[in-house]
């Protein structure tokens, strides 16, 4: 099977982490648009406009399924990308019907975070609006995440009082689960771990994603390929240079110490 990974930048690699791990013998290529990052920034249309034209650069390579592994990038586009291309397009979902499935039953409230554009978009809204009965969800926004990833910032030093100031908003005593609603966010768990309560959980959307791919290429009829391979593109241009290479490898090897936090 060949499968096609989209991000606006690196964060859809925690979520090709996963498909590693599930799917180990597959090609794999992984386009970040990093001539556009970030997206939560930009305006609909814009993204809307960006994540066409990368998927149909993906669709050139002859993939058998397209994974939009960016929470931002789903939100705007999904069901145009779908409507335009002849083949598997999966998107991603911030978990928030399972965080809301643990906590309804605790008397424990769920914070969801993600990119200002994710949380205030329609998808999410219509989401909350359907599993949400009890009203234990909380928003917050953490764009700097984002911005410190694409810089390969991960120093405890410089992310921990991001974090704590902007966590520092909710009595997380009141939480039982925080939503990484940003495909982005999975690669600070070391460091949320260090802010939130033992109990409290983390939850992401890489594994649901991960688990209907499986089932969409195998209805299909996919055949594995027997070996690994994954290339990298940035924005169209296939990477070739050794070392933003093993930074992107480096980004793998950080995902297998963090991933079971
Ligand atoms: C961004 O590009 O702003 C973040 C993408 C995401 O939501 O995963």
């Amino acid at each position: 099977m060949k499968i096609g990974f989209f991000d606006s930048g690196i964060g859809g690699i925690t979520v090709l982490h996963e498909a590693l791990r599930v799917l180990p013998l597959e090609k794999y290529i992984y386009y970040a648009d990093t001539k556009n990052v970030p997206y939560g920034t930009k305006t609909k249309d814009q993204i809307k406009e960006y994540v066409f034209k990368a998927i149909e650069f993906i669709v050139q390579q002859e993939v058998d399924a397209v994974v939009i592994a960016c929470n931002t990038a789903t939100s705007a586009a999904v069901e145009d990308v779908r409507k335009a291309f002849n083949i598997p397009i999966i998107g991603m979902e911030p978990a928030v019907k399972p965080a809301v499935e643990r906590n309804i039953n605790r008397d424990k409230r769920v914070l969801v975070t993600a990119t200002e554009f994710t949380l205030k978009e329609e998808k999410l809204k219509n989401l909350i609006e359907k599993v949400d009965n009890d009203n234990i969800i909380d928003l917050l926004p953490l764009p700097g995440l984002v911005e410190f990833a694409e810089r390969f910032e991960f120093r405890e030093e410089v992310v921990l009082p991001y974090l704590v100031e902007q966590l520092s908003k909710f009595n997380l005593d009141n939480y039982g689960t925080i939503v990484l609603g940003c495909t982005h966010f999975p690669l600070f768990k070391d460091v949320f771990r260090k802010i939130i309560p033992t109990r409290m959980d983390m939850i992401d959307g890489s594994s649901g994603t991960v688990k209907n791919l499986k089932k969409i290429l195998e209805n299909k009829g996919c055949a594995s390929e027997g070996s690994r391979e994954i290339i990298f593109y940035q924005s169209g241009i296939k990477i070739v240079d050794e070392t933003t290479l093993l930074k992107y490898n480096k980004l793998l090897k950080r995902l297998d110490e963090i991933s079971e936090i």
